[in-house]
């Protein structure tokens, strides 16, 4: 079999791998670039491209830093790996436990995550606590756990520093598509790990010589959940992109210091303002995209309506993941069947033809 490169091995240089570290990979990474032609001409601009991470194995950016994070457990002697979660990153995990022959152990706030998600992970036989509480408890709690003594078990969310470590290959890869750095790289922000990998990964690519300059930073949460816009920690987030429905974010400081070095922003979008973006991604650009994922593209909106954007800026909106992972809201927010007999007559009238 002829073998396609592997994500950690392509990009080795630029991360904590050595011989010893297991080779696990379900073909993440690699992900499309794809220009957005009519949303861009809509808002007067020429160079907006989407990196659809909704590609990846279990359909979201997650595995990018999944496959290092249970590949260097593994290579430590781990037998579990354990996460708090909004749906992705559970996923995620348990997948490449299963494929690493490890116990999975997902800690998740009950009835709050998408379907797909949820079946994601339970599928993939990970052990799962849903708990009465939202993801910054769940964490917490995660967080003790892996800290006890008597249970060899790698904590696997974004605070494992081999996470964003493997998440900043997305960096890279919009680099080596575009040829150079973009102006602009706009993306959602929750527990904040993404934004801090993506401007660790730039910068590494600068320092290397691979391209001048860096982007700049712009980060947005859901004007329900935007501790970071407000300044202070939400008690009780809330918005309908569950994904970043979060508080209290691990690497708040972290985002904000990829914001302030790199001159960006962190601003906050309303639901309505994402699922007006996620349904002209499907309808104008045939890219379908979990809601949180399109709170870039809402944001870009708002700022082209605002004249804030060159129009010949190179931008790029990161996806984090696949449309198909929250079905609910995907039919509530599309429209209707229509109705017809099964006769050319009934099809045509109910067409309008
Ligand atoms: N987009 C999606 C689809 C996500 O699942 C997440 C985070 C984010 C954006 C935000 O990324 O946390 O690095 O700022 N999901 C985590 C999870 C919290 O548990 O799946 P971040």
């Amino acid at each position: 079999m002829t073998e396609r490169p592997r994500l950690v091995q392509h990009y080795a240089r630029f991360l904590p791998v050595t011989a010893a570290t297991p080779a696990l990979s379900l073909g993440e990474g690699f992900t499309p670039l794809v220009q957005l032609r009519r949303l861009g001409a809509s808002l007067g601009l020429g160079n907006l491209y989407a990196k659809v991470e909704g590609t990846n194995p279990t359909g979201s950016f997650k595995d990018r830093g999944m496959v290092l994070a249970v590949s260097r457990a593994l290579e430590t002697g781990a037998t579990a790996v354990i996460c708090a979660s909004t749906g992705n990153t559970s996923a995620s995990a348990a997948a490449y436990a299963a494929a690493a022959g490890i116990e999975c152990v997902v800690v998740l706030p009950r009835g709050q995550i998408a379907t797909g998600k949820l079946v994601q992970t339970l599928i993939a036989g990970a052990r799962v606590v849903a708990v009465d509480a939202n993801f910054d408890q769940a964490l917490t709690v995660v967080r003790a756990l892996a800290e006890q003594d008597d249970h060899p078990v790698a904590i696997v969310n974004s605070v494992n520093p081999d996470r964003l470590e493997g998440q900043k290959t997305a960096a890279f890869e919009i680099c080596d598509d575009l040829g150079r750095a973009p102006d602009i790289l706009a993306l959602p922000v929750g527990n904040a790990g993404n934004i801090t990998a993506y401007w660790a990964g730039f910068g590494e690519y600068e320092a290397a010589g691979r391209v001048r300059g860096r982007p700049r930073m712009w980060g947005f949460q859901a004007a329900g959940a935007a501790p970071i816009v407000t300044g202070r920690p939400v008690e009780r987030p809330d918005t309908i992109a569950t994904a970043i429905r979060i508080g209290n974010p691990a690497s708040w400081s972290r985002a904000v210091a990829a914001r302030d070095e790199s001159g960006g922003r962190i601003q906050a979008v309303t639901d309505e303002e994402i699922l007006s973006a996620y349904r002209d991604l499907a309808r104008m650009e045939g890219v379908f995209c979990e809601p949180s994922s399109a709170a870039g593209v809402a944001g870009i909106r708002n700022a082209a309506v605002a004249g804030e954007l060159d129009p010949d800026a190179v931008i790029v909106c990161v996806l984090t993941g696949h449309g198909l992972k929250d079905p609910a809201t995907a039919e509530r927010s599309a429209p209707g069947l229509l109705e017809a007999e099964a006769t050319v007559g009934s099809v045509s009238v109910a067409l309008g033809w």
